[in-house]
């Protein structure tokens, strides 16, 4: 059982930290590239494509309190991570604080479950990629075949010049009639996985600069948004007051609407902020890692919090939520509007703004598989680095392999579901893991220190666990599916080959 428990030590961790060298990775990133990676990997399918579905079906316009009950969550587990990265800077996110802190049981176990985080989260942005990525053609007139833009079995109609799924048909909009299709695979959403992966394989600093141009356009389409939206709000504040209202739409009796439908439409809404915590995953490449990792994560955070609020209000004004279940929301919400122009803009930026969303996703994912292959948890392949390029390219490319599969097959909900499942359970132990370093080691050298122990992580703690009660069913079952996996794997080669279990045996000996 002692073995389970094993932490790796400090020391150790330092060491690593410290190291320089052709097989360790570059330090290229500074404060401004780090928030910039944040909101890279923050702003993207949560508040592109997710924001209308949780509108539409679970919340209504009160969706923008769901982004608030959401951004409450993340702010508590925010702080914690950021006293975490600011200690131990080291690539492996939660992963790597767990293991230094709580034990490597409990490392294995994070680390296995930030793969339902980063690699299914990159497998949903390819989706909502895909999605807009579709709209943008149609609306240039190129058709791919329907059949290879949708997971198996979606039923599509052919409506107003563009190949859609029957679900967004506008209300009131019979299908009888319409051109039918049935999807097959989503072709588009894999083969996006599949070129990002081969930038990252070419190297984290081009990666990187890639990152910061395309999220000042992320960031302006959000802004032009938001110019557009209030303006014709301004303008028209009667059609805006009519789509506000009812705030709460009576509740449906399933969990959705009235006053519940804002925690079950934050479960569903709070995959728009993932991605402040893949900050912490390139803490090995930062340059002043005790400095700037809090203010890469939080700073982040706290930008795309107020952008969220006022987005998903504006958007509620825009189009009345009940016609918000389609693929690119809020390039409707701004042709809503009527500037011609907008959609189109929308769309582009959508599309480039995405894909930094899986460049990070994909980073951080092929990093936790990085540190703990050099744990020994892992085979040794998996932090190979590339000569040339300094990547971990094996791990990266198996990685973006598999990732690329799901969003072909599964839906985007779904992803997501499991998505926030899997990062809620990481921030419940990361902030756990806060307080029981507090506890365990309370003189520990802090750079940041989250405010308020114990009180903030138990507020994470409960805040993370209540949205995951607000989750289905299913999505609990693969959750548990998948550590059940991870435990097999930890079981059958991980504690046989663990380093630090290596160390410690080599310790009682002496
Ligand atoms: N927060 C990221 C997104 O919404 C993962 O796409």
């Amino acid at each position: 059982m002692s073995r389970l428990l094993r932490i790796k030590p400090m020391s150790l961790l330092t060491q690593e930290a410290n190291e320089e060298g052709e097989h360790t990775l570059k330090r290229s990133l500074g404060a401004m590239n780090l928030i910039t990676l944040g909101i890279g990997a923050i702003i993207g399918a949560g508040i592109f494509v997710l924001t209308g579905q949780a509108a539409a079906v679970h919340a209504g316009p009160a969706v923008a309190l769901s982004f608030v009950l959401a951004g409450i969550t993340c702010a508590f587990a925010g702080l914690c991570y950021a006293e975490f990265a600011s200690i131990i800077p080291i690539a492996g996110s939660a992963y790597t604080y767990g293991y230094a802190t709580l034990g490597e049981f409990v490392a294995w176990i994070i680390g296995w479950d930030l793969g339902l985080e980063y690699g299914f989260g990159a497998a949903t942005v390819a989706s909502g990629w895909a999605g807009y990525f579709n709209s943008l053609l149609q609306q240039l007139h190129i058709y791919i075949p329907p059949q290879l833009t949708a997971t198996p079995g979606t039923p599509l109609v052919f409506f107003q010049n563009r190949w859609m799924p029957q679900a967004s048909l506008p209300a009131g909009v019979s299908p009888v009639g319409l051109q039918h299709a049935t999807g097959l695979f989503n072709l588009v959403a894999i083969l996006a996985i599949l070129l990002v992966t081969t930038v990252l394989v070419i190297g984290i600093k081009e990666s990187a600069n890639l990152n910061s141009t395309i999220v000042v356009v992320k960031l302006g389409i959000v802004g032009v948004f938001l110019v557009i939206g209030i303006y014709f709000i301004a303008k028209h504040p009667h059609l805006a007051w009519a789509n506000w209202h009812p705030y709460f739409p009576p509740s449906d009796g399933h969990g959705n609407f009235g006053f519940k439908g804002i925690a079950t439409g934050a479960a569903s809404i709070f995959f728009a902020y993932i991605g402040f915590d893949a900050v912490s995953t390139a803490a090995q490449e930062a340059k002043n890692p005790q400095k700037d990792m809090p203010l890469g994560i939080l700073g982040s955070l706290v930008i795309c919090t107020i952008l969220y609020i006022v987005v998903s209000t504006v958007l509620t004004g825009l189009v009345n939520y009940k016609s918000l279940n389609v693929a690119d929301p809020v390039a409707l919400g701004i042709d809503a509007t009527g500037v011609k122009w907008g959609s189109l803009l929308v769309k582009i930026g959508a599309v480039f703004g995405l894909a930094t969303v899986m460049l990070v996703m994909l980073l951080g994912q092929s990093r936790v598989f990085f540190s703990m292959s050099r744990d020994g948890l892992l085979p040794k392949w998996a932090s190979e680095i590339h000569p040339k390029f300094r990547t971990p390219w094996i791990s990266t490319i198996v990685v973006g392999a598999i990732v690329a599969i799901m969003p072909g097959f599964l839906p985007i909900d779904r992803l997501a579901e499991l998505v926030n499942i899997g990062t809620l359970l990481a921030f419940t132990i990361v902030c756990a893991g806060v307080w029981v370093l507090r506890v365990r080691h309370p003189d520990m050298h802090r750079p940041f220190r989250t405010p308020l122990v114990p009180l903030v992580p138990i507020l994470g703690i409960i805040t993370a666990l209540y949205l995951m009660t607000n989750l289905p069913l299913i999505t609990w079952m693969v959750m548990f599916g998948w550590l059940l996996v991870g435990l097999i794997i930890y079981f059958g080669y991980s504690v046989k080959h663990s380093k630090v279990q290596a160390l410690s045996i080599a310790d009682e000996a002496d």
